[in-house]
């Protein structure tokens, strides 16, 4: 609900336990007044500290530069006295802009911004405030959307040259909040290849503290998440801000803390490596950014984004849809495989229940290992003769579905694309490519380029039976002309998405970064799934998978059962945890199922049928982390011991699945006792644990916990699934 207070130029964004406020001060700036736990509407403009001692600007202009600097700006500009990171930075010749507000309106419904990926759906109403520079003439929106029963802030921004000059935009960030506080700590993700969103967790500190991506993607390295929680927050209590961007470019994300003890917190489009010139006339469109409040600690945080996401930004007819349990070929054959292999690994996962058959790299031109052939999508005879159509016969012959493997967005100097359009590459005049995993990336910024393969994508999708589509992503920009070239970049590469989307509404789409590095919502917008790592170990999957749940729904979380020793970290786990760990996302197989013991291979009908009957919980259900991965290293300090644990409640509480890991044994450790959470405490749960069936109410599992005895071996793992009688 949105309100508006004439008398204060108050507007009031009101979601089920949080409120977001703002004010036009009396010289049109447009002033954060408070976000936080709900509050009636009422008079809020003390909180702004303008009053004391009385101080308007405009009447005292020998000061108004220290206004500036203080001032809680909800959309802050640069040059003009306030010191802080701005959220716009212009460039007209001079360096300044001072937006003042004009008008405002309420409606139902929300501004979509163009090219990008949004949040869209009904039961939502939207606080657009328009700004102005009037010295230049640009007029900025800032759109402000709450949906019904979802404690969120969508922002986003879009601007229009109204002026008769050209501007050079230098950055323009999705939102900016001044929070009147310094009592934070910081919750980041960082990591690398094989290691994405490992969780870091640090007081804040004066000065800024960032986290962003140059590198053309959103990348391994940061995700463009952050939080601000409260010293005392734990995964179910305490205040924890959240900040996320629907967008897989560069980014920045960063909290400032001043020398007033307040915390400037913003995300959007990394600034470096940013530059858009506005012509008069034109607009443009930031992406946008989501805000989410919880008094219900980091649990509550993630869940929020988590419906937010799921019920209103991805589209796919997947989202609340069974998807098929698949088996991958990359780790069970690399590039060394031909039909008859692939035959045998697909004859033996049809045998076992396994529904759709993915074929990765290496089935075209003539790539039999990454040194080549990527923009010739054109199925290697060597390996695949006649097609691919023998290999889409048997599979789909056996009752499976077929996906396949693309990375439609680059170019090897060893192809015959390149041979034919070296400009297709991005790169800079006179001077040299720097290679990547032997290839260059294409230029998306150009349409007769996505055009090119576009038609080659479109002929396989038009002669064989693909029902999935991995689109893979494998390296990161270099030689990029201009700043003015990334942000293109991406929106080619989401026009690409859109163009396959739209004529193919049917294929399951799961998208991919050499392993996570585009692991954000941007990319949930096309595809409901995402690869989250190209690590596949169990162990390390729990802490991957606990990052991303921090702000993207499990049901998104690409996670296969690969063969052992593990491929990244030679680990051994049991066959039964690698399942339990992969249901916490897509659930999958990648490994070469003829070739496992004859127990492994017994296991999977029961595992598929256990994920059957649970992966609506894991689509739609609500996550409670109940351990931490990270305990051991001090990530979260309450806890110490070493397992990790999470329950998926259904949304009427009355089933649910909870899992247990322990990650490393302990000598006599006799049994540990693990409380639930989301569950009702007045129904009567049933479930069997080691045999014995048990009945207990909500509130017994939530207090006192379920008891799991001292299990043996590390990485150990117990699945229960309680429903109510
Ligand atoms: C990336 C992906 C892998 C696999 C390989 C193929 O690394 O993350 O899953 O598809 O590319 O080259």
């Amino acid at each position: 609900m949105i309100t508006y207070l004439e008398n204060e130029r108050q507007f009031q964004l009101d979601t089920p336990h949080a409120s977001y406020v703002l004010t036009v001060a009396e010289e049109g700036y447009l002033l954060h007044t408070y976000w936080g736990k709900r509050i009636a509407p009422q008079d809020l403009t003390d909180l702004l500290r303008l009053s004391d001692p009385p101080f308007v600007p405009a009447k005292n202009e020998r000061e108004r530069a220290s206004f500036l600097d203080c001032a809680p700006f909800d959309f802050p500009c640069a040059g003009i006295g306030d010191y802080r990171e701005p959220a716009i930075v212009l460039e007209d010749g001079a360096f300044a802009c001072d937006l003042r507000y004009v008008s405002h309106r309420i409606y139902n419904g929300k501004y979509a911004p163009r090219c990008l990926p949004h949040t869209w759906g009904n039961g939502c109403e939207t606080l657009e405030i328009l700004m102005r520079d009037e010295p230049t003439g640009l007029e900025v929106k800032l759109h402000y959307t709450v949906f019904e029963g979802i404690d969120a802030v969508i922002r986003s921004v879009s601007l229009e040259n109204c002026g008769s000059r050209d501007l050079m935009l230098r950055r323009v960030l999705s939102a900016s909040v001044d929070l009147d506080d310094d009592r934070f700590e910081m919750i980041t993700l960082y990591g690398s290849w094989a290691r994405e969103r490992q969780a870091e967790r640090l007081p804040i500190r004066h000065g800024k503290q960032r986290i962003d991506s140059t590198r053309g993607e959103s990348s391994h390295q940061y995700s463009p998440f952050f939080a601000l929680v409260r010293p005392e927050t734990t995964e179910e209590s305490g205040e924890a801000y959240g900040f996320t961007l629907i967008y897989s470019g560069n980014f920045t994300a960063q909290a400032e803390l001043t020398q007033f003890c307040q915390t400037r917190a913003q995300i959007g489009i990394e600034a470096g490596s940013f530059a858009h010139c506005l012509s008069t006339e034109s607009e443009f469109d930031a992406p946008e950014a989501v805000l989410v409040y919880s008094e219900d600690g980091l649990g509550g945080m993630s869940r929020t984004f988590h419906r937010l996401f799921t019920d209103h930004l991805i589209r796919s007819k997947y989202r609340y849809a069974e998807r098929p349990v698949l088996i991958n070929n990359w780790e069970a054959t690399y590039f060394d495989f031909d039909l008859e292999k692939l035959k045998t690994i697909a004859d033996e996962a049809s045998r076992l229940g396994i529904e759709l058959f993915v074929l990765d790299d290496g089935w075209f031109g003539r790539r039999d290992s990454d040194n080549c052939s990527l923009g010739d999508w054109v199925p290697d005879q060597r390996k695949l003769p006649g097609g691919l159509k023998p290999l889409t016969d048997h599979i789909t012959g056996k009752g499976m579905r077929f996906g396949l493997w693309f990375e439609p967005e680059m170019i090897s100097p060893d192809s015959d694309l390149f041979r034919a359009h070296p400009d297709y590459a991005v790169g800079i005049e006179g001077r040299p490519r720097t290679q990547s995993r032997a290839q260059y990336v294409l230029n998306y910024a150009r349409r007769d380029v996505r055009d090119a393969v576009w038609a080659q994508m479109k002929e396989i999708l038009d002669t064989v039976p693909v029902s999935y589509i991995k689109w893979d992503m494998n390296r990161q920009l270099t030689e990029v002309p201009s700043p003015a070239f990334y942000h293109p970049y991406m929106l080619g590469v989401y026009q690409m998405l859109e163009r396959l989307v739209t004529e193919y509404p049917d294929i399951l789409l799961e998208s991919c970064s050499g392993g996570g590095a585009r692991f954000d919502p941007g990319m949930l917008y096309y595809s409901p799934q995402i690869w989250a790592s190209d690590d596949t170990d169990a162990k390390e999957r729990l802490r991957i998978q606990y990052g991303a749940s921090l702000f993207m729904p499990p049901s998104a979380v690409g996670s296969h059962v690969s063969v052992c020793p593990n491929h990244a970290t030679g680990r051994i786990t049991p066959f039964e945890t690698r399942a339990n760990v992969a249901m916490f996302g897509t659930f999958g197989y990648e490994l070469n199922v003829a070739q496992l013991s004859d127990d492994e291979k017994a296991q999977i009908p029961a595992q598929i049928a256990r994920w059957h009957s649970i992966s609506r919980l894991i689509r739609e259900g609500s996550l409670y982390r109940l351990g931490n991965p990270f305990a051991p290293t001090g990530f979260a300090a309450q806890q110490n011991a070493d397992y990790d644990a999470w329950i998926f409640v259904s949304a009427d509480q009355s089933d649910a699945v909870f899992t247990y890991v322990q990650i490393t044994a302990e000598a006599n450790m006799k049994s540990r006792r693990i409380r639930l959470a989301g569950l009702l405490p007045d129904a009567v749960y049933a479930y069997e644990l080691g045999g014995k069936a048990y009945q207990k109410t909500g509130a017994y599992l939530m207090q006192c916990g379920v008891m799991l005895a001292n299990l043996w071996g590390d990485m150990t793992s117990v699945q229960l699934r309680l429903r109510t009688l």
